[in-house]
């Protein structure tokens, strides 16, 4: 059995994108780990999201789309990040040959834009699905869902602190 627990925020700008990025970012920072799959149509949002979580993890490279070189890989304070574009990998030969870290290797980040193959890998992650809301305005629908011990616990504290106003 899988634990599991999902929250959702409704985001009417950039601005509040940004705060999600940020929550995210300092549980990454703490943890020294993580891998986080996001999944949402064409233009939904998700480099967008990972730019900014990158920012707020100190990296101060310019962050962008890994769209045709699939990976981009940056190192802060002994942290490495992955950022990976999983849309033009189809088949899983493709992905073996990233050589991402496996999920008790320590000091790594992966933020996989279309990588759900990478869920049979890393049985303790966030899922993030970006969905526009309004296709006309910057409103977007952040789903956030936890699967494993600890990023279920993270979700669900989320949820709390923002149930409470904090
Ligand atoms: N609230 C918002 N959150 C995220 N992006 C937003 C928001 N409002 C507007 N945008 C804009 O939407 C666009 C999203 O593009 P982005 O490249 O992040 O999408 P994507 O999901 O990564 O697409 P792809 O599937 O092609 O990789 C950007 O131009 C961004 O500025
Ligand atoms: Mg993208």
């Amino acid at each position: 059995m899988t634990i599991s627990y999902a929250t959702e925020y409704q985001v009417s700008d950039l601005g509040e994108t940004r705060q999600v990025a940020k929550e995210i970012a300092a549980v990454l920072l703490s943890r020294r780990s993580g891998v986080i799959l996001f999944r949402g149509p064409l233009g939904a949002g998700k480099t967008t999201l990972v730019q900014s979580i990158c920012r707020h993890l100190g990296i101060r490279d310019t962050v962008t789309s890994p769209t045709f070189d699939l990976l981009h890989q940056y190192v802060i304070e002994e942290l490495t990040v992955f950022h990976i574009d999983g849309y033009r990998l189809s088949d899983p030969g493709e992905w073996e040959v990233l050589d991402l870290p496996s999920q008790d290797e320590l000091g790594f980040i992966i933020l996989a834009e279309w990588g759900s193959i990478l869920q049979a890998d890393y049985p303790d992650r966030l899922e993030v699905d970006v969905e526009l809301t309004d296709l006309s305005g910057e409103t977007r629908r952040i789903r956030l869902q936890g699967i494993g011990p600890f990023w279920s616990h993270q979700v669900r504290e989320w949820e709390g602190v923002h149930a409470r106003g904090i």
